[in-house]
């Protein structure tokens, strides 16, 4: 039965960290997965999830079946963070939002009704995207592109031949963007360029997926969602994926959510019904404890401030680990300019590491990167950076 199966290659991200855990070495450094680790290098349990945890173990709450689209106070808290507190479209009944496994698995669900209501459409994803993009689109069965997105000559964006793309793609591409903190680059188009991306997708005809894996690592929660509100105030249908994976450090729990702006309330009753479809074939039905947690901070105003300041200060760690790193990699004397990695946002840094380099810097240094030379800027910490940014300065020698 499997004599014909052939080894499939590592995934490039959650690969390195089998890698990483089997390295022996005492000073290796793992900057390969987008995780949020605290300057101890431990990945926090924030004191608003705890909170949450320890009244959920109080209430020992028997363990039923949610409801197929998932916990309502957890879609409803998404959306709001989302679409904000008055939107318009959720007061019309357009927005329809379901628990999803994580933000992969909420691309997921929509990728594969997607194929259902559009089977004959592409889906066009930036140049670089986060790997899992392509593979999980054509897992759905479409046919993947790519448009222009990052210029290597300028660690900038290449928003001409983007827009370009964009005005060339046939009816009813499906476009997948990073509404913020765009990984792997970290580079984000500013709200201009933003305005008028939006303006020429809803002109053509283009089916936006806004993909915001990581709202609140920006500039702050509200800030994040300005792109997602911004497409929104176009009146266009489409869809979003988020992810409180890293804005709650509840990696494991798989806590996304897909949200589906229709055209009225009565079209959002028939989508929603298919969407459920799509999703008790899948999966039933999502788990309960991760996404009550986070529907108990959402919905409870005490904890909810509390995150908001702890989402806050990894934030601003971030910020000073980005400072940090360019600052020391000059004073290890090297002479490629680094100040991009200070405009970058988000988890990640496009360092412009060759795949060579990076390589060098895994087996010679311990440091795992992924091959695009993204480096996850959020795992440096007081203790590691000094050794990070020697062992840059050694590859880049
Ligand atoms: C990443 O890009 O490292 C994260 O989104 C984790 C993942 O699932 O790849």
């Amino acid at each position: 039965l499997f004599e014909s199966v052939e080894l499939a290659p590592r995934d490039p991200i959650l690969g390195l960290n089998e890698q990483y855990n089997a390295d022996t070495r005492p000073g290796k450094v793992n900057l390969g997965v987008g995780v949020y680790y605290d300057d101890e290098g431990r990945i926090p349990l924030l004191q608003a999830v705890r909170k949450a945890e320890e009244a959920r173990v109080e209430a020992h709450a028997a363990r039923g079946y949610l409801p197929i689209e998932g916990i309502p106070g957890y879609n409803k808290g998404a959306q709001t963070l989302l679409l904000g507190e008055n939107s318009p479209l959720v007061a019309a009944g357009r927005v329809l939002t379901a628990q999803a496994l994580g933000g992969t698995g909420a691309l997921k669900i929509g990728a594969d009704f997607l194929k259902q209501i559009l089977p004959g459409s592409k889906v066009a994803i930036s140049n670089p995207s986060w790997e899992n993009h392509r593979a999980l689109f054509e897992r759905a069965g479409f046919t993947v592109e790519t448009y222009p997105y990052y210029d290597a000559a300028t660690h900038g964006l290449n928003f001409d031949a983007m827009l370009a793309a964009f005005k060339a793609m046939p009816e009813e591409t499906i476009v997948v963007l990073h509404a913020c903190c765009h990984n792997p680059t970290g580079v984000d188009p500013s709200l201009e360029q933003w305005a008028r991306i939006a303006d020429v997708i809803k002109a053509r005809n283009l089916v936006p997926f806004l993909d915001i894996a990581y709202q609140g690592f920006g500039e702050g929660l509200e800030q994040d969602a300005a792109v997602v509100r911004m497409f929104a105030e176009r009146d266009m249908t489409m869809f979003i994926s988020s992810s409180f994976s890293k804005s709650f450090s509840l990696y494991g729990e798989r806590v996304g959510a897909l949200t589906l702006i229709t055209s009225s309330k009565e079209e959002s009753g028939r989508v929603l019904s298919q969407l459920k479809r799509v999703i008790r074939t899948n999966y039933s039905n999502p788990p309960t404890h991760g996404g009550t947690v986070v529907s108990m901070v959402l919905n409870t105003p005490e904890l909810f401030a509390l995150w908001v300041d702890e989402l806050a200060a990894m934030r601003e760690r971030i910020r000073s680990m980005r400072a940090q790193l360019v600052e020391k990699l000059k004073a290890q004397g090297v002479k490629q300019n680094f100040d991009f990695v200070l405009q970058q946002r988000g988890m990640f840094s496009y360092s412009g590491l060759t795949s060579d380099q990076v390589d060098r810097l895994r087996d010679e240094h311990g440091v795992y990167a992924v091959a695009s030379g993204r480096i996850c800027v959020a795992a440096l910490n007081s203790r590691n950076i000094d050794y990070v940014a020697q062992s840059i300065a050694k590859v880049l020698a």
